[in-house]
């Protein structure tokens, strides 16, 4: 039974736990065997006996395939089969919706739609056949490929509450700003790869994914199987960013080849064919309206966003999403409308909504803010509302005050030019921005099994992933602090759809809500161990292997007695979800140099200062937020999706021309945790943190880039021509 999240939990049990794992920088048990070569990712597993499949994709923007000349291809060599299967998928499946959007693949919908799979005996052959497989095609179809040409539809219901437009009227200061976002790829350094294998009508995938759990549904949906004749296996998985949430091509082609075949068949992305076919983040047009009083306060505040994505798709960029809570005004006009296009799925990537709302939101406070001739601090910590506007509930908790001052401080806020044009050095304009962060907590439902075992060491078992973040560490961390066991005792088992269902790794929710049912696990655990030493449970102390309380004290495998104790726990959101507003918050701090005669803009220094509730391993927690801003960093600068409005074909499809920081892009970045308790959130009273360091980033960026040289870009990336 799960166990429904109803009541803020304020006990701070892992705060009066002793063993001292919770929160260490301890290192991912993962990571030496990554660097090292040793950990098996899923296209190096050798299955006896494998072929290799190639995906063949479409080279019209619209259509239907008319006739593959699968003859010519068998007659190849080393060629096994040609399959282009109603039942393959055309779109990659948005996660987390336990469907795949089976369909007929012959029907062409965007310019790189997979069409068909080649297999053969080795990869070579496989590819080269790919490669002059002829496949005709009836172009035809009137979906546009520019959203400018499309009309759109609202998502959902516009939040409308006031009058805005009265408000606008009568504000002493506004700004009333149309700013766009360039699309954003969601490609990952490891590429999609799915291993199927079949053995008596039961199908095993080794592969690439994000929540194991919910894409063997997917995979069973597809295929028409029972769920339970699925397995996956995802143990390691270099990176997700939102591509891996939901099945894609890969998958079903490689159980349909396989299952047909009668042997394994291995599908392999190239990096092009992760650009063309599987992911993207939306460009978006936003107008944002700001309306503040004498004072400074918001009066208004409306944030329309228009976003693309193919016919029938019901994923739409939440641009809004943080505009809803984070500031106050009484008048708000909060809409999101989807256009419909010609081009590959527009789906989650990377903090799906704040990412993009969150840095026109944080430009447009900053605009605000020099008309009102206030602090940009200022102006943001004045309008920081008491209850969530229009719902009237309280916040969880909310350390964006804390966060703004301690940022400032470190940062030599005071240092910054109240104007632009007044710093230079050499060539170049010298200038300081802030931004807020912010990104929705969500807890998923999660279950995850603990083992104690007779000699004292600790299984963990779920089939929660580790995409990169730290699955592998925290959970155990978790176990360790509350069964009293050293970390080095402690076996973290992940990515196995055999294992308990945990939340998988999606909207920065991972790490609480799986994290939370190992908790409850070990609760129970504790419980027996009370009963069996014979104190009250609260009177438990727990440490290296020593059962205390009450004047008592045993060893805990004495207390086993030679036997295992194993539970199960599960929980999944209640109460507390609908009675808080639940977010993690932060502030950001850049200093950009920006060349007065080329407009090229360098990072010079960036400071996030976040603050998530309860930090679970501050290392791993770290490295998220330094993450989050490398891609804030990119997304203000440089990342692009360039699409060629005749057909809507990706020109930058790989990583040599999509441009991500590098290296040298990046200076020493500097994060610092707050130290937060948010009961409401998670019995960890812990807060999500894997999206938030690029939630506001850009808008960071932009600020300090307006307050180096005077150019206010409305669009991103600012990329140097938009500062001549
Ligand atoms: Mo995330 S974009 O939910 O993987």
């Amino acid at each position: 039974m799960f166990f429904s999240y109803d009541t803020p939990d304020h006990r701070n049990l892992l705060d009066q736990t002793r063993q001292g794992v919770i929160g260490r920088p301890l290192d991912r048990p993962d990571g030496p065997l990554k660097v090292a070569g040793v950990a098996t990712y899923s296209a190096e597993y050798q299955r006896p006996e494998c072929a290799e499949g190639v995906l063949v994709c479409a080279t019209i923007a619209q259509g239907r395939v008319t006739c593959i000349d699968t003859d010519a291809a068998l007659a190849m060599p080393g060629v096994l089969g040609v399959f282009s299967d109603k039942a393959m998928l055309r779109r990659p499946a948005q996660g987390g919706a336990d469907k795949a959007p089976v369909q007929d693949v012959a029907c062409v919908e965007y310019f790189g739609q997979p069409v068909a799979l080649v297999v053969a005996t080795t990869f070579e052959q496989a590819t080269h056949a790919a490669k002059v497989l002829r496949v005709e095609y009836e172009p035809g179809g009137e979906v546009p490929h520019d959203p400018e040409a499309a009309t759109s539809e609202p998502a959902q219901d516009p939040e409308v509450l006031g009058d805005l437009d009265a408000a606008m009227a009568s504000a002493a200061h506004s700004v009333d700003l149309a700013i766009t976002t360039e699309g954003h790829a969601s490609a990952a350094l490891e590429p999609h790869v799915s291993i199927a294998e079949w053995r008596d009508d039961a199908l095993t995938i080794w592969g690439s994914y994000q929540m194991v759990g919910h894409n063997v549904k997917e995979l069973a949906d597809a295929l028409r199987i029972a769920p339970d004749r699925v397995r996956i296996r995802s143990a390691y998985v270099g990176g997700g960013f939102g591509s891996k949430l939901g099945i894609s091509h890969d998958a079903l082609a490689a159980a349909i080849a396989a299952r047909a075949l009668g042997r394994p068949v291995r599908v392999v992305l190239t990096r092009q064919q992760v650009f063309d076919t599987i992911m993207r983040r939306s460009e978006t047009r936003q107008r944002l309206r700001l309306a503040a009083d004498t004072g400074g306060r918001l009066i208004g505040l409306g944030h329309e966003a228009w976003v693309s994505n193919l016919p029938d798709e019901n994923f739409a960029e939440p641009v809004t999403q943080a505009t809803a809570f984070l500031y106050g005004g009484d008048n708000r006009h909060l809409a999101v409308n989807v256009a419909r296009i010609s081009r590959l799925t527009a789906g989650s990537v990377r903090a799906p909504g704040e990412a993009v709302g969150m840095q026109v939101l944080e430009a447009g406070m900053d605009e605000l803010a020099e008309k009102i001739g206030l602090d940009p601090i200022v102006l943001r910590k004045r309008n920081l509302p008491a209850t969530l506007p229009g719902k009237g509930i309280p916040y969880s908790s909310r350390m964006l005050s804390e966060a703004l001052d301690t940022g400032a401080r470190r940062f030599g806020w005071d240092k910054r030019k109240p104007r632009p044009r007044m710093q230079r050095d050499g060539e170049w304009w010298i200038g300081m921005g802030v931004a807020s962060a912010a990104r929705v907590n969500m807890m998923q439902p999660a279950a995850a099994l603990v083992r104690l075992e007779a000699d004292g060491m600790v299984r963990v078992e779920t089939d929660q992933t580790d995409i990169g973040t730290g699955s592998y560490a925290i959970l155990g961390q978790i176990a360790g602090e509350m069964l009293g066991t050293p970390i080095e005792r402690i076996d973290v088992a992940l990515g196995d759809s055999a294992l308990p269902m945990g939340a998988g790794s999606g909207g920065s929710f991972g790490a609480t809500s799986t994290g939370s049912a190992v908790f409850r696990a070990c609760e129970a655990i504790r419980d027996e161990l009370a009963h069996r030493l014979g104190v009250p449970t609260d009177a438990l102390e727990l440490k290296d292997g020593i059962a205390s309380g009450g004047g008592k004290s045993a060893p805990i495998t004495q207390l086993l007695k030679g036997e295992t104790l194993e539970r199960t726990g599960r929980i999944k959101p209640g109460k507390t979800e609908q009675d808080y507003s639940q977010a993690s918050y932060g502030a950001f701090f850049c200093e950009v140099a920006v060349n007065a005669f080329t407009g090229e803009t360098r990072i010079r220094r960036m400071l996030g200062v976040f603050g998530f509730g309860r930090v679970l391993n501050e290392k791993t927690a770290r490295s998220q937020c330094l993450g989050g801003m490398v891609w804030g960093i990119g997304a203000a600068l440089t990342e692009e999706l360039a699409f060629d409005l005749r057909d809507g074909r990706l020109v930058n499809h790989d990583l040599a021309e999509y441009h991500v920081p590098v290296h040298a892009d990046i200076p020493d970045l500097d994060v610092v945790l707050l130290d937060e308790r948010d009961a409401p959130a998670s019995p960890l009273q812990a807060k999500g943190v894997g999206e938030l360091g690029i939630c506001g980033a850009a808008g960071a960026v932009a600020n300090a880039i307006y307050n180096a040289c005077g150019v206010r870009p409305r669009s991103f990336p600012i990329t140097l021509d938009k500062l001549l």
